[in-house]
């Protein structure tokens, strides 16, 4: 697949096919995450891949998360509550999450860095999950439970979590994409 295809192709999945991934397609995203740039090449991300009884324990602990849902009851509405509980605690049944994190640091900028650059990966990673067929999810409601799942996957206390990814083959219905805004650059010549 083109990259442009790919770019164009790329939308969050939210329900996937129990099928498991192969274990190369799963290799093939992180050195796809690993190619990408970085502030001073500093690599700054190690991923935790999940899958198994590791993935269970990732739902267990992200549906205990949910319980801050009620803190965005204004933005998702009530409606949507039960919906956004089923989704956290069974993260559209992915057959894989991968846990992105990065080294603590106090200093602004250089949380900057690592941020933008643990982005970059994430987005290599939602990119050539696209191209090789997958679907997935970039999830940062992971927020709320990073201690736990840390505790539970032996991160060490000197990393931090960026995000969440939930991986898998997309279920043949997808809801219809989010509308694009087209008028976003302001051209100076
Ligand atoms: C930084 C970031 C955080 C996100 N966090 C979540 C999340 O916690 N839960 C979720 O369901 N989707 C999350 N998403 C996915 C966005 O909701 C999604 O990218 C956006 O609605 C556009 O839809 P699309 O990815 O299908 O183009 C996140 C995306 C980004 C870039």
């Amino acid at each position: 697949m083109d990259l442009f295809e790919a770019i164009e192709q790329r939308h969050s999945v939210r329900a996937f096919k129990p099928d498991p991934v192969p274990r190369e397609m799963i290799e093939r995203l992180i050195a796809a995450a690993a190619a990408a740039p970085s502030a001073m090449n500093e690599q700054p991300w190690r991923f935790y891949v999940t899958t198994g009884e590791t993935r269970t324990r990732v739902g267990e602990i992200m549906a205990r998360g949910t319980t801050h849902l009620e803190e965005f009851i204004d933005v998702i509405g009530p409606e949507h509550h039960a919906k956004a509980v089923e989704w956290y605690s069974e993260l559209g049944h992915a057959p894989v999450v991968i846990v992105c994190t990065m080294p603590r640091v106090d200093d602004e900028f250089w949380r900057l860095n690592k941020h933008l650059s643990i982005g970059a990966a994430i987005e290599n990673i939602l990119l050539a999950a696209t191209a090789l067929g997958l679907g997935a999810c970039n999830i940062t409601f992971s927020f709320y439970v990073r201690d736990e799942l840390f505790e539970a996957l032996g991160v060490p206390e000197d990393r931090t979590m960026v995000a969440i990814i939930a991986v898998g083959y997309a279920e043949d219905e997808q809801p219809a994409p989010p509308s694009r805004e087209a008028d976003v650059a302001v051209y100076l010549d």
